[in-house]
């Protein structure tokens, strides 16, 4: 029931009620009078409870009224009125007094039903002043309020009937009430088809639910009556809050809705049923004084989630935690920082979310701490929640001895890391598998197979092949709601990975390769090119295990076994010519005397024939960059020493990318980029950056990049930016058009100053705009001249032209101002104009720009004569103009 609720954000505007208002018949459907061409109704609530009122913006909506006792509503309100049937384009309001709530300390709760399960019912409400006033002439009492619903009122609140959900119920606690700043509440139903509704209100001091058999359920069921004497719930264990509880709102303690258990470290985890969203589940551990580095608390699911349940942890020492930043020390499942797929929660990936506590933290005291689980998904999770206490960081991996005073733990496994002994690293051989029996804590295993570059006999005919498989405590079958697998990465920076975070671990950068385990105890194969080996010539993989939640044994981490062998995928050649055994690890033939070569073809005793027809020798071809085949000679005496026979290319190797043959030729060539690839290209002066596609001939030369931007993918460096066609990159605009920046001052007595004009040549090509420049000795011409009080414009004006075709006037000096004079033609800037240019110049000197905006402004001012000052955009005394120019503000 709760699930449907929505609170809306306020502010929205709802264009609720345009769409189902009445036909537009001028009237106002008889119950209100235009205004404004907007309908004001007349009676927007029943007056008694034989009377109707209407809202909309036709007026057309009738209102009854709502009693909130728990009673459903009548089948027929005041009039005869059917007031429990909603239909498309015909809502039904109600309006209730809350005026009564202000005085006690109130909940009120709204239950709605939707009586055809088609019909999906939305009821908003809008809390409001309902105002009473009394005639002292008639001594008639009239209710206005202050807004009723129509398409501009702001509704507080809605709630939803769907399919799976025909009832909603939604609970109003004070603090959403306003605290007694509202004395009225509308409330209009709407719905997607014909429908009869149920709709009961009911206020009580204590929080309640309403049943749908009718029950005003007080305290969640969990106290009785008389456990809610003062309007606040007295809830039974494991109800009730610590005895030393700060009371706070909003963790369900008020309404007996949250849990509070002892949570035993290294016990059996507490099952928590149905966990339902928005709610709360507390447990107290207690943290020794001594002996304890860390405390591990988790949360894992133990039924595959509901309709998106989401489990986030929160502690707190000696207090029930919240969510909000003060109200706890610790949050968890929060992202760890760092890439790729390691950065998701670890509720993501297997239903489970932990917290660590260790002692390290600035936050750790001995004592008692409290763990708050929250839903703060959308559905219900069943749950179990456990914690464990280890004197050393991670129990050193189930694999260390220690040191409780120090906190340091000695690896007892050869293989075992440090700090924790978590982690492993193993050192493996080609052709020797890895056996790893299931142990609790592994997350992260490193896994070396040194030499291996210098095994591969050609980089071009090996590859490598890793086969794993993995296998959990007593072969125990993962829950169908885990989803994520052990992953078997390659990359160079192994060694570099990290353990982060609640299972998760931290990249130094994307793997070359990965492979999930994806079934338990199925084998999984992954090809590993010789491009993908290190500088060292070693093969750097890391298995991480990304199963953080109990799957199984009480209260430890799951186990976790896997089996991995990294071999060589190639065969010898020539099968060893039936004269050898094969290598399969190394792809090389040990041949039985007396034959000898790489395909032990040779056959030493034959009498001075050094190889068989059909028998190939590598020779390494540095000028080539790969390695020729050479064939016997036809006679037997020797390999052929001219030529190429067939070429084999190198590969990736340190001084250049990938070589490859080009098509059948006897040429390798190396790939600038890789096929159907896209690449960011930088330009030679650094101005420009863009993708560029890859381009693979068919002849099989090699990839080049096509030189040519992909069309949308420039990007401008250093400050440039993208021209309006978007096709280059340009210097930004020195200026944008029609702003003013201050010149000079005039001097000899001219009081005055020169602003210089933004003017373009071009409209809508900055780079066409420049400031003109005005000079005193050039008559100050392209220049707004702009005279201090007392002094007036005059000399020669001529216009600077802007792009549009309008004009700035421009040129001219100041001189004493000769009053008397009047009836020519305008004389140059106003006190109201030399006052702008005075804001002018105290935001110039500020260093601020003046934008188009403000230049815009003033020419618009000036072109139509009208005052910024007088239209209120500021107010001119307040800034302390000493000459208050009352006389020159026609000018504007
Ligand atoms: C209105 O009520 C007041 C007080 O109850 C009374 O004195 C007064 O006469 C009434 N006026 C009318 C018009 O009934
Ligand atoms: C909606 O009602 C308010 C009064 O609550 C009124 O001022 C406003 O003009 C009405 N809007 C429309 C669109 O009818
Ligand atoms: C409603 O009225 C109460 C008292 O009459 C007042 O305190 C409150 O501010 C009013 N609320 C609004 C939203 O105007
Ligand atoms: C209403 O339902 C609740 C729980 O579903 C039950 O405890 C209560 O007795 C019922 N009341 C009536 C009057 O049937
Ligand atoms: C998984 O481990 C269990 C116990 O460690 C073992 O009996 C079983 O054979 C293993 N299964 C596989 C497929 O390795
Ligand atoms: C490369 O860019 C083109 C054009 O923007 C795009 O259609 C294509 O998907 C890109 N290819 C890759 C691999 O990103």
């Amino acid at each position: 029931m709760r699930k449907s609720l929505n609170l809306l954000a306020l502010g929205a505007a709802l264009a609720w009620l345009a769409t189902h208002a009445h036909a537009q018949d001028g009237s106002c459907s008889g119950h209100g009078q235009t205004v404004e061409g907007k309908c004001a109704c007349t009676a927007p609530l029943p007056v008694d409870d034989a009377s109707v009122g209407y809202v909309g913006d036709n007026c057309g909506t009738p209102v009854h009224r709502l009693f909130l006792n728990g009673q459903d509503i009548a089948e027929t309100c005041a009039q005869g009125h059917v007031c429990n049937v909603v239909a498309p384009g015909d809502p039904v309001c109600f309006a209730a007094n809350i005026a009564d709530l202000a005085a006690g300390s109130y909940h009120l709760s709204l239950l709605v039903v939707s009586n055809s399960v088609d019909a999906a019912v939305t009821l908003r409400g809008l809390l409001t002043n309902f105002t009473a006033a009394t005639d002292p002439a008639t001594n008639a009492t009239t209710v206005t309020p202050l807004a009723y619903p129509n398409s501009s009122a702001v509704f507080s609140f809605a709630l939803h009937t769907t399919r799976d959900a025909p009832s909603s119920q939604l609970q109003l606690t004070r603090r959403q009430l306003g605290y007694g700043a509202y004395t009225g509440l509308y409330l209009c139903a709407e719905s997607t088809a014909s429908t009869t509704i149920m709709l009961r209100g009911a206020q009580h001091s204590c929080p309640h639910t309403l049943l749908p058999n009718g029950t005003l359920e007080l305290c969640n069921g969990r106290g009785s009556t008389d456990a809610c004497p003062h309007g606040a719930c007295t809830c039974p264990p494991p109800y009730a809050p610590p005895a030393n509880w700060v009371q706070t709102a909003g963790l369900g303690f008020d309404d007996c809705s949250a849990t509070l258990q002892q949570l035993a470290p290294g016990g059996t985890p507490l099952p928590v049923p149905g966990h339902a969203p928005g709610t709360w589940a507390f447990f107290a551990v207690e943290v020794p004084a001594a002996g304890a580095a860390q405390l591990h608390v988790m949360a894992a699911a133990t039924e595959a989630p509901q309709g998106g349940g989401s489990l986030a942890l929160f502690l707190r020492y000696q207090q029930p935690p919240g969510e909000g930043e003060t109200q706890h020390d610790l949050a968890g499942d929060v992202a760890t920082a760092g890439s790729s797929a390691s950065a998701s929660s670890s509720w993501a990936r297997d239903a489970s979310v932990h917290l660590d506590l260790l002692k390290s933290d600035a936050a750790f005291r001995p004592g008692t701490w409290y763990l708050g689980v929250y839903n703060k998904g959308s559905g219900p999770v069943t749950h179990a929640v456990s914690a464990a206490l280890y004197a050393c960081l991670n129990d050193c991996g189930g694999r260390g001895t220690c040191a409780a005073d120090t906190g340091v733990c000695t690896c007892t496994d050869a293989t075992a890391l440090a700090p924790d002994c978590v982690a492993s690293r193993y050192e493996l051989k080609l052709g020797v598998p890895l056996d790893v029996a299931p142990r609790p804590h592994l997350v992260l295993d490193k896994l070396v197979v040194p030499g291996v570059k210098a095994l591969l006999a050609s980089a071009a005919t090996q590859r490598l092949t890793v086969t794993a498989t993995f296998n959990t405590t007593e072969g125990a079958s993962l829950p169908p709601w885990v989803t994520s697998r052990p992953v078997v990465v390659v990359s160079p920076k192994a060694d570099d990975i990290a353990p982060g975070a609640g299972g998760s671990v931290v990249w130094p950068e994307a793997p070359l390769a990965r492979m999930a385990l994806s079934q338990q105890g199925a084998q999984h194969t992954m090809s590993v090119g010789p491009w993908m080996l290190g500088d060292d010539g070693a093969l750097h993989l890391a298995l991480w295990n990304p199963l953080s939640g109990d799957t199984g044994t009480a209260g430890q981490p799951p186990a976790l076994g896997y089996s991995l062998l990294v071999s060589t995928d190639g065969s010898c050649l020539a099968d060893c010519s039936g004269h050898g055994t094969c290598n399969a690890a190394t792809g090389t033939c040990t041949c039985t005397a007396p034959f000898a070569g790489g395909d032990c073809s040779v056959d030493t005793s034959a009498l001075g024939k050094v190889c068989s027809p059909g028998a190939v020798q590598p020779v390494r071809r540095e000028d080539l960059r790969g390695t020729c085949w050479q064939p016997c000679k036809a006679d037997g005496s020797g390999f052929e020493a001219e030529g190429c026979g067939e070429l084999t290319c190198d590969g990736k190797t340190a001084e250049h990318g990938n070589l490859r043959r080009k098509g059948t030729e006897k040429l390798c060539v190396e790939d600038q980029c890789a096929q159907g690839s896209n690449t960011t290209v930088v330009d030679a002066v650094g101005r420009t950056a863009c993708q560029q596609a890859c381009t693979c001939p068919d002849d099989g030369s090699a990839c080049v990049l096509t030189g040519v931007c992909l069309p949308g993918t420039l990007t401008c460096l250093n400050g440039l930016q993208l021209s309006k066609d978007g096709s280059k990159c340009e210097s930004p605009p020195v200026c944008v058009e029609g702003s003013l920046r201050k010149a000079y001052d005039l001097a000899g007595g001219a009081a005055g100053s020169t602003f210089a004009v933004c003017a373009c040549a071009t409209a809508a090509d900055p780079a066409s705009c420049a400031y003109t420049a005005p000079s005193e000795a050039g008559g100050n011409a392209g220049g707004v001249v702009s005279c201090l009080p007392g002094y007036e414009h005059t000399g020669d004006s001529a216009p600077t032209r802007l792009s549009d075709g309008s004009a700035v006037m421009t040129g001219g000096t100041c001189v004493v101002a000769q009053h008397g004079g009047g009836g020519g033609r305008r004389r140059g800037v106003s006190g109201g104009m030399v006052f702008f240019y005075c804001l002018l110049s105290i935001a110039l000197a500020a260093g601020l720009v003046v934008g188009g905006k403000y230049g815009l402004i003033w020419w618009e001012q000036y072109k139509y004569g009208r005052s910024v000052f007088s239209q209120g955009y500021v107010s001119w005394p307040l800034f302390g103009n000493r000459n208050n120019a009352g006389g020159g503000a026609d000018d504007w």
